[in-house]
Formats: C-alpha cells, sequence, structure tokens
C-alpha cells in the first residue's frame, strides 16, 4: 500500500519551479494496489476534509505556494504490448512512464506515430488530458482507450476515444478536471515508416535535412524526430535549464472578419485555417508583435527565442501572485494592440 506524507515538498515537481508544499502526498508506483491505493486516499481526504489533486510532471500547472490536499502522484511504470501485426501495434502504457522517453522507446522498436511529439515534457498518464499536440500530430491521432479511475467513487472505468472527446488541446478530463486519474492510456501505431508526417511549417526543411545527413532520400521517422528535437530545443527552453511551463496561452481563434482587418493592418499577421467562419492566430506573434518579447513584470519573462512561454529566473521566489501579474500584463498589452483576448493554457491550482 502507498503511505501518506505530509507537507511534501513540491518545488522540484513543477517545471515552472514554483515553490510548493502539498498538505499530504502519495506516491503512487503499483498498478496491483493501485485501486486500494485510490479508495484509501478517497477515504482520508473525506476525514480531513480535503480535495484530492492529481500531479503528474507538473509541466502544465501553476501551483500555490500552499498546496490545501491530498495531492496523487501517479508513478507507475510498464509499456505492454496488446496487439501486434505486420501493420501497426497497440500498447497499453503506464501513467508514470516519461513521454519523451516512451517515444524513443517506440522509434527503437519501429512503431511509429509519435515521432512529431518528440520533447515535449511530461508522463504519458497527462497527454490525452489537454490533448498535447506539435508540429501537425496531436496525441489523439493515436489514442485508442484511456483507463482512468473517478476520484468521486473509487471506480474504474475505460473510455473509448470517442468518449474521450478530443479537440485542440482539448478532452473530457479537460472539462471534467480534478474528476479522474488516469492509470493507463492505450496507443495503437503504425509500422509504415512513409507515413510521418512532414508537412508542417519548418519541419518539412529540417526532416529533410536529417534525412539526407542520414543517406535517405526522403525522412524517416527518426529523421522527423531529430528534426522536432532540434526545432523545439532552437525555440523552446528546456525546463531543467530555464524554468517554464511550455506555451503559456492558447493560440486564439478570431472571427474572420476581425481576422481580415488586422491583416490589412499587419500584413505578416500567420494564420492557420479552422472553417469559414473563424482562424487561429499565433499568441507568440501578438505577444512579440506587441513588443514582449523577453519581456514581461520580472522575474516572470516571456523567452527570447518564443514569447508565448513564460519563464521563472533565478532564485526562484516568484509566488502565484508574481505569474498573474506578469499575465494580466501581457493580457492587456495585446488586448490594446490586437483587441484579442489571450486565454492562458496551464492550469492554474488553487
Ligand atoms: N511567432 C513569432 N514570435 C514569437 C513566437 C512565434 O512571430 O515570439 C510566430 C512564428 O514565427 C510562427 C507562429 O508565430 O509564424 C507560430 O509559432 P510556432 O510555430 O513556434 O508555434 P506556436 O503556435 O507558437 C504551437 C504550440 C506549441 C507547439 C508548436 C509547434 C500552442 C498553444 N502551442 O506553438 O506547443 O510546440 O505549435 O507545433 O498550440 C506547448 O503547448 O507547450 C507548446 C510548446
Amino acid at each position: 500500500m502507498a503511505n501518506i506524507i505530509n507537507n511534501y515538498d513540491l518545488s522540484h515537481n513543477n517545471t515552472m519551479a514554483l515553490s510548493s508544499t502539498a498538505r499530504h502526498a502519495m506516491i503512487l508506483d503499483s498498478s496491483d494496489t493501485l485501486a486500494d491505493d485510490i479508495r484509501h486516499a478517497i477515504d482520508f481526504a473525506a476525514q480531513h476534509s480535503l480535495p484530492l489533486f492529481v500531479l503528474s510532471f507538473g509541466s502544465n500547472v501553476i501551483l500555490p505556494n500552499e498546496l490545501n490536499a491530498l495531492v496523487l502522484l501517479p508513478r507507475i511504470k510498464d509499456i505492454k504490448v496488446l496487439d501486434d501485426n505486420a501493420d501497426s501495434v497497440t500498447l497499453e502504457v503506464a501513467c508514470g512512464e516519461n513521454w519523451h522517453e516512451f517515444i524513443q522507446v517506440c522509434l527503437d522498436k519501429g512503431y511509429y506515430g509519435l515521432e512529431n511529439l518528440a520533447l515535449i515534457p511530461g508522463l504519458v498518464g497527462a497527454c490525452p488530458v489537454q490533448n498535447i499536440g506539435a508540429y501537425g500530430v496531436q496525441v489523439s491521432d493515436f489514442i485508442t482507450k484511456v483507463i482512468a479511475y473517478d476520484l468521486t467513487n473509487g471506480q474504474r472505468h475505460e473510455f473509448g476515444a470517442n468518449d474521450c472527446q478530443f479537440d485542440y488541446r482539448h478532452s473530457f478530463f479537460k472539462d471534467n478536471e480534478g474528476r479522474y486519474l488516469i492509470s493507463h492510456v492505450v496507443f495503437k501505431l503504425h509500422k509504415d515508416e512513409r507515413k510521418t508526417l512532414t508537412n508542417y511549417g519548418d519541419l518539412s526543411v529540417m526532416a529533410q535535412v536529417f534525412a539526407t545527413k542520414n543517406g535517405r532520400d526522403l525522412p524517416h521517422p527518426i529523421d522527423v524526430f531529430h528534426a522536432v528535437v532540434a526545432i523545439r530545443e532552437s525555440k523552446l527552453p528546456n525546463p531543467a535549464v530555464l524554468a517554464n511551463c511550455g506555451s503559456f496561452f492558447q493560440n486564439p481563434i478570431i472571427p474572420i472578419a476581425q481576422f481580415n482587418t488586422l491583416k490589412a493592418e499587419f500584413h505578416d499577421l500567420p494564420s492557420y485555417p479552422i472553417d469559414d467562419q473563424v482562424i487561429k492566430v499565433p499568441a507568440g506573434w501578438l505577444i512579440d508583435k506587441a513588443g514582449l518579447k523577453g519581456k514581461g513584470v520580472a522575474p516572470i519573462l516571456t523567452h527570447q527565442k518564443q514569447a508565448l512561454v513564460l519563464t521563472n529566473h533565478a532564485p526562484y521566489t516568484a509566488t502565484q501572485d508574481d505569474i498573474r501579474t506578469a499575465q494580466d500584463f501581457i493580457v492587456h498589452t495585446v488586448q490594446d494592440k490586437f483587441g484579442i483576448t489571450l486565454v492562458r493554457e496551464p492550469v492554474w491550482v488553487k
């Protein structure tokens, strides 16, 4: 059985490096005892009138100084092959597997599809929640099932891909934040190296560079993997070196008429088509164009190479309030210049 630990330090458990202490924490690292551990956690939380809070890698959260909760840390590791045939493989992966390392394991074995999602910080159990995406791929393209425990009653549920209600940075689990603990994710990956996707912006050029370097005519999934790693390393700060929680804002989706008005004034405004009513514009471009690249309210500054990312600087004394101050300053500045209200992406924990 997992123990309940008092006053658990979370400062190394959130990539924004905010100092935070959980009133209680429980490390869940065994599939065998998981159902019992969750029931025990539910009873304990009820007895102490505390909420339960699931914290995975902490790469998409803004934590408070004191987290008055029983924090559940899902850390189960396991990669099980459920089906393996000439075209595809189906894998059941436990929540505590490191996302990037899991992709490396897949590529080593010839299982393809996730290479575009390389280097996204986090653990497997969190990937369905905000339907992580990058370079033309969303994880929902490959998820066939999610196994999760309902933290209101401890019951185990299996969610098919449709039940997950995946959308851009969205899912059923995001709508029901805090209610479920995801224990396993089932992926169906393909074995056809020609199906790898390279048609996203600067990825096509970079993937071809790696293909040529490796003596290939066309990019192999491994070339795509290396290209994504290279692009991300060139623009996105490594949280182990410079504290951050990835994209701080969602890319806003605006009406076409508003886009046309803006485009007439800002000819270089990039956009991604959605449908004939609305269009997506990059928040990073808006923040950059508003003159805020590398700026903010110290010690919370946008990244020098990608204005969409807020970074926290040593000696890491910033609190949630400092993040809110920098966030509000950026939102107001962008609102004044473009009439667009940015919406935060990471979860604000109370
Ligand atoms: N741009 C600027 N200045 C900046 C930042 C961006 O002009 O400071 C411009 C870029 O030149 C480009 C456009 O804005 O024309 C979009 O930038 P980029 O291709 O870097 O992607 P993004 O829209 O900023 C999204 C995801 C990232 C993901 C990349 C690549 C969201 C909110 N973010 O960023 O996700 O890695 O695409 O697919 O959808 C994350 O969620 O943590 C994350 C990093």
